[in-house]
């Protein structure tokens, strides 16, 4: 095989074979296939696309290029969620022990990363003594035990993927749809779940700006899950403004907690309803995906939610007093106060915008090198659809430093305030299931 043919092949609209796709992602990823080549394929799947079975066996390809988990010591179903990535997604946080609570595994890989504020991992990071780096053995005894685990980026997944997704990020190939989908699925696929739901976010501060398009991938993430015997759903959800009042690290925490209490944003507490009950439902724990809601409700209500939350957080070392006592968490020296300019209603806050205003806070990682501070972050006072008199509290930041007109400067940009009443967003736009 040649890796020229190949692409002139896809170039003109051919179908790839399995044979033809494993050659390319394994001498890729070799290092045989060198970067123009493969830079040149990439093109030409985004201008050709590729069809469900090419996705899939692409995907399959990415996670045989690496080491994958094995959950199998694991009692039941394990369903993961994946989110696509928004500002102030706190809904990891909520969704791991409360879905454990209501008895379904949560066995959560989770990632640090660049962006707004830290992942996952570095959320939970900031309650004092929790460590995220424990081994597969304890990992999987927690998990049976416990209910829930969250570990970091162990072993060596799907390495291709890191490749290709760094060429495709300097090659302007990281908008094509059968791309992002065998690269999302295969790093779930690769952590070991059973089933996958994926909240596919849509709006001003998502990868995907409009319904057509986040629909398009979901569709073809679902269709993998289908092809490879993962049992796999999607939620498209607004990311049109940011989700919760939360955005930052240890604010996260104590915004989650709130969530698991019952006292959380409306916005946020729904879509973990939401996600879950889905959870819920593929792992099979309920007969609907209704009843599965009434569980995580029940859960909630009970203070099982917040039990598990405690149990989890002590299992990996962390002070579980926080929940009680979320004073507990790292606190910022400053808070300061971004106030209206005039009366109205908020009409748009720009959740890219939000996030990069967090980020410079401190928040999070600007490059791989830069540390974060946990402390930090925003809370948004007013949401869309909120009236607002001048002078009102819109955005509290919370800071180490005094001086933060950088950061103020980019709340206003994001923060739009009109004179007309103006209506909450929807907040799930659809549901995508296997045909
Ligand atoms: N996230 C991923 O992991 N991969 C993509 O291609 C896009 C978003
Ligand atoms: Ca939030």
């Amino acid at each position: 095989m040649r890796m020229v043919d190949l692409i002139t092949k896809k170039r003109d609209g051919g179908q790839l074979t399995k044979q033809e796709i494993d050659f390319i992602i394994e001498g890729y990823t070799k290092g045989t296939i060198p970067d123009y080549q493969m830079s040149s394929f990439l093109m030409s799947v985004f201008f050709k696309g590729m069809t469900p079975q090419e996705t899939a066996d692409m995907t399959m390809a990415m996670v045989d290029s690496g080491d994958t988990i094995d959950l199998s010591a694991i009692k039941g179903i394990k369903v993961d969620k994946h989110s696509t990535g928004g500002v102030g997604d706190t809904t990891t946080i909520v969704l791991a022990p409360l879905v454990a609570a209501v008895g379904v595994p949560v066995a959560k890989l989770s990632g640090r990363g660049l962006g707004h504020t830290g992942g996952t991992v570095d959320k939970f990071e900031a309650i004092p003594g929790f460590h995220a780096e424990i081994d597969n053995e304890q990992f999987i005894k927690q998990v049976n035990e416990v209910k829930v685990a969250v570990t970091g980026p162990t072993g060596n997944l799907t390495p291709a993927d890191k490749k290709i997704y760094g060429l495709r990020d300097v090659t302007g190939t990281v908008n094509s749809i059968p791309l992002m989908a065998s690269s999302i699925m295969s790093k779930k696929i690769a952590s070991g779940s059973d089933a996958i739901v994926l909240d596919v976010k849509v709006g001003a501060g998502a990868f995907m700006k409009d319904l057509e398009g986040a629909k398009a991938l979901a569709e073809a993430m679902v269709e993998i899950g289908s092809n490879v015997g993962r049992n796999t759903m999607a939620v498209i959800s607004d990311m049109n403004q940011p989700l919760g009042y939360a955005i930052g690290n240890a604010l996260e925490v104590k915004e989650a907690i709130d969530t698991l209490r019952g006292e959380g944003p409306d916005d946020l507490h729904e879509l973990c309803l939401t996600l879950g009950s889905h959870m819920v439902y593929l792992a099979e724990h309920a007969n609907s995906v209704e009843e599965a809601r009434r569980q995580l409700e029940e859960a909630i209500q009970s203070g099982k939610a917040l039990e598990t939350f405690k149990a989890f957080i002590e299992a990996q070392g962390g002070d579980a007093s926080i929940v009680d006592e979320p004073a507990k968490l790292p606190a910022a020296s400053y808070q300061i106060a971004v106030k209206a300019k005039q009366d109205g209603y908020v009409s748009a806050i720009v959740a890219d915008s939000i996030g990069t205003a967090a980020m410079i806070l401190g928040a999070g990682r600007a490059t791989k090198e830069s540390e974060i501070d946990l402390a930090v972050g925003l809370m948004l006072e007013k949401k869309i659809g909120d009236e607002v008199k001048q002078g009102d509290t819109i955005v509290t930041i919370h800071s180490n430093r005094e001086a933060v007109e950088d950061v103020i400067e980019r709340i206003y940009e994001a923060y739009t305030i009109t004179g007309s009443k103006v209506g909450r967003p929807t907040l799930v736009h659809a549901e995508i299931h296997s045909k």
